[in-house]
């Protein structure tokens, strides 16, 4: 397996190979979720590049950036069983300059919900994205459902910009017990843990009700009663282009939790 540390590296390592390319773009402290978008790279495409790159543009003053789970030999590891073929890790100054023209989210779905709660987050993805597609250069990029929100606007960021590649939705893994994975999870204690399960219970309630019911307060309510975090942002209930519905529509809706449990700020979602 190929360590690539600068765009250079994988630039050149890019023009050596032929064949589809598959792309999995992470900010490492890989897990089940991310090894899923692994697989999938690996079944569908002849080569495999996954990066690992903890984005400094995308966290706000006072969010995890500094904290935020480093386990760069363990990935190296995760990879190297999986098959991949090459691991971009580059740093902060082989990606950016000062003072660089920068990509602006949309102005309506890149700051409602987490673009809300979190202003400039998407704007930082967007930039960081951008440049590794330009970089790596993939047939098919990978994106979990998990991150929703991110995943539609990468969607919509393809389409302006004409990038010429495929944007593979991938479904969220879970623990056992229902618990979205998250590189974030590890902040949990173990009664936070416990608490951060009623997030996903109430979206596997809220799934099962709009099964009988399209009334969004209805099923709201029963979410509310469920949940058991700190603070909750948002539950929301949109279309799968980030509309705002007022009633559930089938094989159209995404429903979004956004919560702290504790000082672990934790999103999950589900789509019916
Ligand atoms: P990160 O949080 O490391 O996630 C990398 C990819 O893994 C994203 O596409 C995310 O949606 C997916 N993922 C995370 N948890 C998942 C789960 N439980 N099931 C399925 N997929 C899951 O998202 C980012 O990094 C960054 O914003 C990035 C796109 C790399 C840009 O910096």
């Amino acid at each position: 397996m190929e360590i690539l540390k600068t765009p250079k590296e994988v630039r050149e390592y890019r023009s050596s190979i032929k064949g589809s390319v598959g792309f999995v773009p992470t900010m490492g402290a890989l897990h089940e979720g991310h090894l899923t978008l692994i697989k999938k790279a690996r079944e569908e495409n002849d080569y495999v590049i996954v990066s690992i790159f903890v984005n400094p543009t995308q966290f706000l003053p006072g969010e995890d950036l500094d904290k935020y789970p480093r386990r760069l030999q363990a990935d190296f590891e995760i990879c190297k069983r999986a098959g991949v073929d090459a691991v971009f890790t580059p740093n902060a100054e082989n990606m950016y300059n000062e003072d660089e023209i920068l990509i602006k989210a949309p102005k309506i779905k890149g700051y409602i919900l987490e673009g809300f709660f979190r202003p400039g987050h998407f704007d930082g993805v967007l930039q960081v994205v951008n440049k590794l597609f330009n970089i790596t250069k993939p047939t098919r990029a990978y994106f979990g459902k998990k991150d929703a929100q991110q995943l539609y606007l990468i969607n919509q960021m393809v389409k302006n910009f004409f990038f010429e590649l495929e944007i593979i939705p991938v479904d969220t893994v879970r623990e056992k017990d229902g618990l979205a994975l998250s590189s974030r999870n590890v902040y949990l204690s173990p009664d936070e843990r416990q608490r951060a399960l009623s997030i996903s219970k109430a979206l596997k309630k809220a799934a099962k009700l709009s099964a009988a019911t399209q009334n969004i307060e209805e099923i709201k309510k029963e979410m509310i009663r469920i949940l058991d975090v700190d603070k909750l942002q948002y539950i929301a209930f949109v279309d799968r282009d980030f509309n705002y519905i007022d009633k559930i529509i089938p094989d159209n809706t995404i429903i979004l939790i956004a919560a702290y449990v504790g000082k672990t700020r934790l999103i999950d979602n589900i789509w019916i």
